[in-house]
């Protein structure tokens, strides 16, 4: 650290090769720890910084969200996410963390309505999901429709407007429910079900999965309850690997559409948002082994295995993911308000997830690591319970997320001050040579 004691807000780096130093600038966030502003590092000092995965740069400013790892905490826009979700709505949280405040009733009224008139598609667009194997997986397909937005909504393409880039925002947040949904209804061979404009965002969500011509589906104000609150605590979640994606993608100034469908992609890994999948098909394998929760346990402990406890363990939680919390209560609360909702075998998938939870928190190489259960150790199981199917738990956190990849490229498009991503490396290969002609290799 300078010894200066005007500048008491820099830090000194000094090359120990060659002995020159420079000073550096720290940056004061609102919350979290100081950072350092190496930007001038080359220029000065001829040196790259290397760090894979990004564990330790901030690659952006944001005013968006914020966690705390250590203590295991969330905030939207500053607010906590346990009061949003015991007081907010899904679209009231959206318009929060597109807009930045908490909107008045009319503000909240008028964004509700460009939502919802927003959710039809083109019919053209209904093509698009004929081309896909009926079974595609649905996150295949969202992926797919998504990226294919672009050859639509040409009017949405001025990025540089920042009225223009509002309305794309608004116009991917209203049309995901309709993709996810139609991806749902595609793959299981059903016809397609209209949006309507006297449902909120997650209940017409639920009508246009269930519904059908010979069976009017009734929505279950608990089961659009529940999933309000996944979709709440889903909704963002800072620099993670799918926004960063989209913020990567959009760095060229591709489309939001393109950079969009780039994030759902990133999304569907099993490291990621793909978790929740893993999680379940982790406890449905428990419970139909032979063998004991100790024994996939030590399997996650043992590095010759590629098997990890799914759902546990996080970037940057080293504390109880603030969001399986509020999930972990809702599975109990499912359970105990409605006799239904939780049936005998998702009762006895939370019994398991409770039992490995336990065990794990209790031993040694979970405590040293700090690996506790993330967003993705219960949702499943809730999700289940509500009636969605394994292969749309991740088209689900996609349709949520949404609302924090627009938010985010919305802050980044503008940001005078951002760059196209070009990350640095450390090339280890082979030095110059010369090319070996055929017949002298
Ligand atoms: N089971 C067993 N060991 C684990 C696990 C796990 N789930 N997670 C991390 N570890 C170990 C890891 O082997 C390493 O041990 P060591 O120091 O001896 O080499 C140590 O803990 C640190 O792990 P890491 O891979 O360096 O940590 P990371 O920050 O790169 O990875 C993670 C974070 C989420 C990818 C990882 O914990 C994981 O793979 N978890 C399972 C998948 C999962 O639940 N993903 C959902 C993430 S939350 C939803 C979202 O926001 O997308």
């Amino acid at each position: 650290m300078s010894t200066d004691k005007d500048r008491v807000n820099t830090v000194t780096i000094t090359d120990n090769q060659t002995g020159n130093s420079i000073e550096l600038d720290i940056i004061e966030p609102t919350q979290g720890d100081r950072i350092i502003d190496i930007q001038s590092l080359h220029n000065k000092l001829g040196l790259f910084t290397y760090d894979p995965g990004f564990t330790v740069t901030a690659s952006c400013w944001s005013k968006i969200t914020y966690l705390d790892g250590e203590k295991g905490e969330l905030q939207y826009r500053g607010y906590p996410i346990e009061q949003l979700v015991e007081e907010s709505s899904f679209i009231e949280t959206a318009f929060l963390l597109l807009c930045g405040h908490l909107p008045s009733q009319s503000e909240l009224d008028e964004f509700s309505v460009e939502i919802t008139k927003d959710s039809l598609l083109q019919e053209e667009i209904k093509r698009f999901f004929s081309g896909f194997h009926s079974n595609a997986h649905p996150m295949a397909i969202m992926v797919g429709v998504v990226g294919a937005l672009s050859a639509f909504y040409h009017k949405y393409l001025d990025i540089h407007d920042p009225i223009n880039r509002k309305d794309a925002a608004k116009l991917l947040i209203a049309k995901m429910p309709t993709i996810a949904a139609w991806s749902y209804r595609y793959a299981n061979g059903l016809p397609f079900v209209y949006p309507r404009h006297d449902y909120t965002y997650v209940e017409n969500f639920l009508h246009m999965m269930f519904d059908l011509p010979t069976d009017k589906y009734i929505v279950d104000p608990l089961i659009a309850q529940a999933l309000e609150v996944i979709m709440i605590s889903h909704a963002d979640h800072e620099q993670n690997a799918s926004t960063s994606t989209v913020r990567l993608a959009s760095s060229s100034e591709a489309n939001p559409f393109a950079s969009v469908a780039a994030g759902i992609a990133s999304l569907w890994g099993p490291a990621h948002g793909g978790a929740n999948e893993a999680v379940i098909r982790m406890l449905q394998d428990m419970m139909s082994s032979e063998k004991s929760i100790e024994s996939y346990i030590e399997r996650a402990k043992d590095k010759s295995d590629s098997f990890r406890l799914m759902g546990f363990g996080h970037r940057i939680y080293k504390n109880y993911d603030p969001r399986a919390k509020i999930i972990r209560k809702l599975c109990h609360r499912i359970g105990s308000e409605s006799e239904s909702a939780l049936s005998v075998e998702n009762k006895k998938l939370l019994d398991m997830a409770l039992k490995l939870e336990g065990m794990a928190l209790a031993d040694e190489y979970f405590i040293k690591r700090k690996l506790y259960p993330n967003v993705d150790f219960y949702s499943g199981i809730i999700m289940l319970s509500i009636g969605i199917p394994l292969n749309m738990f991740t088209v689900i956190f996609a349709m949520a997320r949404t609302v924090g990849w627009v938010s985010q490229w919305n802050e980044m498009m503008g940001d005078d001050s951002s760059k196209i991503s070009r990350p640095r490396q450390c090339y280890l290969g082979a030095t110059k040579r010369d090319y070996i002609p055929m017949d002298e290799r």
